[in-house]
């Protein structure tokens, strides 16, 4: 669906229909969850590489309408520097909207001549991003000035083929110490590079003393004096997903929100979850509880694409797994596996951020117990989950026992579902979850 969505979008635009029609590997990149999208060019019909009417040329590109209505994106990531030779569905840059995350790719071999813009600056849809040199100028001058395969020309084939995962500060860190990302190896999760990666290879390559760590003993500490606070206000633009969040938080102000509380006894389920992780992990899954909360869900929409607030480096992202109604506790699992992974990596495609029917916001993942959550246009409804806690409880014989609580605050569009609603609805919610095994019996 969504690259049919894609391509109905792109049809609009001839230039591209023929890159489509041909280039196998251009499809096959559309149909992974994230964006590829090449840069439209001036008007001339594109048949064969070699049949470039622009050769020898610097060709000015421009970013090209990536549809949903994007005018403008922000420069995540620069695979390419002034001066790179690239080939044609070589990665240029990362670009993100307040909808998804794209890499823009080149359709041309040549020499990258200018950069437009700086790394975490507004990208205007229609407006230049780079100028390319095309391959017949490139290799006249090669002739006469430079060496066949370059330094510079290796190293950016690693950048290309390796794709680097660190924070845009410790990105503007590397770059004002003119350091590749790609030449440092990253001490963090799935190889992240942080602060203290590009620190010590600085220190490697400058031999740079750097002040001495508190944990090394064997260095005496300077005598303590009073601390200094040097820290400046700090201005920053609204945009990426922050900016989504403006836009949809200011439409949601608009709805009278109606809230609505209640505790879940969530004892059987965390018994039933301890049996079914090892068999989930077994089969590559991880399964958390969120699949449960998911699939105890029912709506009137005729497809529950059920939305999950997830928190990432790049901001509050709520990306939803569809069609909930039809899918098992293991194939919510499996897609939550994937939009968690995409999410971290801020590689999410429009696709898995729109669509949503509902949302359930799991805050207790981090900490607190209530919460109060706010509707995410057009939606109509929306569930924080708080932690779960293990406190005392009666049962049926007045006897104390351990359960696991979890309290959960429902918002509704009280001009659509009123408090009856609500309260049937959290109910039949809650006893799925309190009595796991219904789920087996009444959910498809
Ligand atoms: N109470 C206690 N523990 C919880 C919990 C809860 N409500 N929810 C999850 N956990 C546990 C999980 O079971 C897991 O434990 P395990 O290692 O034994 O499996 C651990 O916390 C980590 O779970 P996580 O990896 O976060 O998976 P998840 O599927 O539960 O949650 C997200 C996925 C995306 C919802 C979560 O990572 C997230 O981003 N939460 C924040 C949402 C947010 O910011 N909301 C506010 C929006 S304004």
């Amino acid at each position: 669906m969504a690259a049919v969505r894609m391509l109905r979008t792109w049809s609009k635009n001839a230039r591209l229909i023929c890159v489509c029609s041909f280039q196998t590997r251009g499809i096959v990149r559309v149909l992974k969850p994230k964006c590829v999208y090449f840069f439209g060019y001036p008007s001339f019909n594109y048949s064969h590489p070699h049949h470039l009417a622009l050769h020898g040329q610097i060709v000015q590109f421009k970013l090209s309408d990536i549809g949903e209505g994007i005018r403008e994106v922000t420069v995540k990531e620069w695979y390419v520097k002034e001066g790179d030779t690239v080939s044609q569905f070589d990665s240029i840059c990362e670009v993100q909207s307040d909808k998804a995350s794209v890499t823009i790719t080149s359709r041309y071999d040549g020499v990258i001549k200018k950069l437009y813009y700086n790394l975490d600056d507004i990208a205007y849809v229609g407006k230049p991003l780079v100028d390319i040199e095309t391959e017949a100028l490139k290799d006249s001058e090669e002739d006469v000035e430079t060496p066949a395969v370059s330094h510079d020309e290796h190293t950016h084939q690693e950048i290309k083929g390796q794709k680097t995962l660190a924070t845009p500060a410790v990105r503007r860190l590397a770059m004002e110490n003119n350091i590749k990302l790609s030449e440092v190896v990253g001490s963090g999760k799935d190889g992240r590079i942080l602060k203290e990666d590009i620190l010590n290879y600085l220190e490697k390559q400058t031999g740079a003393i750097l002040p001495p760590s508190p944990k090394d003993k064997t260095i005496p500490m300077p005598i303590s004096k009073p601390p200094v606070f040097i820290g400046k206000d700090k201005t920053e633009p609204i945009k990426g997903f922050q900016k989504a969040m403006v836009k949809s938080m200011s439409a949601a102000l608009k709805i009278p929100h109606f809230g609505y509380c209640d505790e879940v006894d969530l004892t059987e389920l965390v018994k039933l979850r301890e049996e079914l992780k090892p068999i989930a992990l077994a089969r590559g899954i991880k399964l958390s509880f969120m699949p449960f909360f998911l699939k105890a869900n029912i709506t009137y929409k005729a497809s529950h694409n059920i939305g999950i607030a997830m928190d990432t480096e790049q901001g509050l992202i709520v990306p939803n797994v569809k069609n909930v109604q039809i899918c098992s506790v293991f194939e919510i699992a499996t897609e939550l596996n994937r939009l968690q992974k995409l999410g971290t990596a801020g590689q999410l495609s429009t696709t898995d951020l729109t669509g949503g029917t509902f949302t359930l916001s799991n805050i207790g993942s981090i900490g607190g117990t209530y919460a109060k959550p706010v509707i995410l246009p057009p939606e109509v409804a929306i569930g924080a989950l708080g932690s779960i806690k293990a406190l005392p409880q009666f049962n049926q014989k007045g006897e104390v026992y351990p359960a696991q609580i979890m309290n959960v605050s429902w918002s509704a569009d009280h001009r659509i579902i009123d408090g009856a609603t609500m309260s049937s609805f959290s109910n039949l919610w809650k006893s799925y979850l309190e009595n796991p095994s219904f789920m087996l019996l009444d959910l498809k």
